[in-house]
């Protein structure tokens, strides 16, 4: 088995292309701030062993003059070349560069939609509120735009292994990736805590998927070590490029909005590379002067894996509280998060907040948001559910601009969906804090389970007619219809 780095010689021979700017970037050490050119395969400081950052000096040089890269960034999206169509590497002035184009894995990730939310924002109270929906991204969530900038990263230093611990979504789209890019992936996922629906797609990308009998945080500890003994490029958010890339879901959401910050961004909280990333972004966008306000960034976390709200409530941030985890919200069920110091600095950086949600409000705000036409995965929905409590608390104001972050795709958790829909959902775990009538109340109008019929044109005629006299109409329905 060729686990060695091949070499990469040939297709340097060719040269760098002229679509890319010159690579300038170095690592900087979160902990003890210092700089090196090159990182170990742990993408650890070789000093004090904290996460290492990507640091460009051109980010802050008066060469990047604001109103240029918004025009040239805009003119990409009416070009046709590979780098252009992908919302990653259309920011390539804000990103680490590779050598060539010819390294770049992409399957034209980003460019997702920007939604209005008039339902949800009937129920909170909020009137301008807005979802960036990076479940739209070609392997159904936000992991696809660190990926193409840290596979392509991958495939430059020659490795013919990629590996990540997952608690799903990060398997498939390395899987899809390193499928791209043309090297093997190995995937290490807890055993029977994913969705079949993101496990199916790590099989069909042909990756080597490994089911350990752990949690989450076991498989990443063990992604950890395995780096250090064998030639395998790891992929999880601790590889500094990984976070680069999600910047982008930060400039795009910015141009989306022509550049005018709205005054909060909502952000579901696990290993903590996402909300990591658009804070990074917002205070480089800040410091480059393409926006003058930076918008508050908060974290909502489930409430059974709420390692960074304890962090931050008992200790300040200032050491990682770690937590057993366990919520049905599955793709956040993390209780010993890698990124917990970069949060914390972004969400002090920006002034944000930290919130827990119960299951039972998760489940409500997912329908909700299903309500809207849109739709997303459970841990995506933290973000509603989190907003209502921020504006109960005064936090957020109902005339501020509010942007939610749905960071998965509704297909990606069929499961989850049903059992709500059925009304299965909680009956096999008891629902912490909400007594089971409280929790019919909530949920109970929001379901919609399938109807089994004789195929008979009565039979659906009559439930037609039913319906049309029990359920309310839609609430977006216009008056007149
Ligand atoms: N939302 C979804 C849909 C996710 O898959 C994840 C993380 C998060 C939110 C949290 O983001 O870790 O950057 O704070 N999923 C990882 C995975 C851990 O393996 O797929 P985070």
């Amino acid at each position: 088995m060729p686990l060695s780095a091949t070499s990469d010689r040939d297709r340097d021979e060719q040269g760098p292309q002229p679509s890319l700017p010159k690579a300038t970037f170095s690592f900087r050490c979160i902990g003890c701030g210092s700089i090196s050119a090159a990182a170990a395969q742990d993408f650890r400081c070789s000093q004090c062993n904290n996460l290492l950052e990507i640091t460009d000096p051109s980010w802050k040089s008066p060469s990047l003059n604001a109103a240029t890269l918004k025009s040239s960034w805009r003119e990409r999206r009416s070009s046709n070349a590979a780098l252009d169509l992908s919302g990653v590497w259309r920011f390539r002035e804000l990103l680490p560069v590779p050598k060539s184009e010819q390294y770049v894995v992409t399957l034209r990730e980003g460019n997702t939609p920007f939604y209005e939310l008039p339902l949800s924002s009937r129920i909170t109270g909020v009137s301008r509120l807005y979802a960036k929906h990076q479940g739209m991204n070609p392997t159904g969530s936000f992991k696809d735009t660190g990926m193409t900038v840290a596979s392509t990263f991958a495939r430059q230093a020659g490795y013919c292994w990629v590996a990540c611990a997952s608690t799903g979504n990060t398997s498939a789209s390395m899987a899809a990736y390193a499928a791209r890019g043309g090297m093997r992936s190995l995937v290490l996922v807890p055993e029977g805590k994913i969705s079949w629906s993101k496990l199916s797609q790590a099989l069909d990308y042909g990756a080597l998927t490994c089911q350990l009998r752990t949690d989450f945080d076991g498989c990443l500890r063990l992604l950890q070590e395995l780096v250090r003994r064998a030639p395998v490029y790891q992929l999880n958010s601790i590889n500094p490029f990984r976070l680069e890339g999600q910047k982008t879901l930060a400039i795009e959401l910015l141009e989306q909005l022509d550049w005018q910050p709205p005054d909060h961004i909502i952000v579901p909280g696990g290993n903590l590379g996402n909300s990591s990333a658009i804070g990074k972004a917002l205070l480089e966008m800040r410091d480059i002067g393409l926006i003058l306000r930076l918008p508050k960034l908060s974290v909502v976390q489930a409430e059974g894996a709420n390692a960074l709200v304890r962090t931050l409530r008992e200790a300040e941030g200032k050491r990682l509280i770690s937590v057993q985890a366990e919520t049905r919200a599955t793709a956040i069920r993390i209780g010993n998060p890698a990124s917990w110091e970069k949060a914390v600095k972004v969400i002090q950086a920006t002034g944000g907040a930290c919130e827990q949600v119960s299951e039972v409000e998760i489940a409500q705000a997912k329908a909700e948001i299903g309500a809207e036409g849109i739709g997303c995965e459970p841990a995506s929905a933290v973000t509603l559910a989190g907003l209502k409590k921020l504006v109960r608390q005064g936090f957020v104001k109902p005339d501020e601009t509010v942007v939610l972050v749905l960071t998965g795709n509704l297909l990606k958790d069929p499961d989850f969906t049903m059992e709500f829909h059925r009304g299965d959902l909680f009956q096999d775990t008891p629902v912490h804090g909400t007594p089971r009538e409280r929790e019919g109340n909530l949920l109970n109008p929001l379901r919609h389970p399938p109807i089994v019929l004789d195929a008979t044109l009565n039979a659906v005629i009559q439930t037609l007619e039913r319906a049309e006299k029990s359920d309310p109409p839609h609430p977006n329905a216009e008056s007149n219809t």
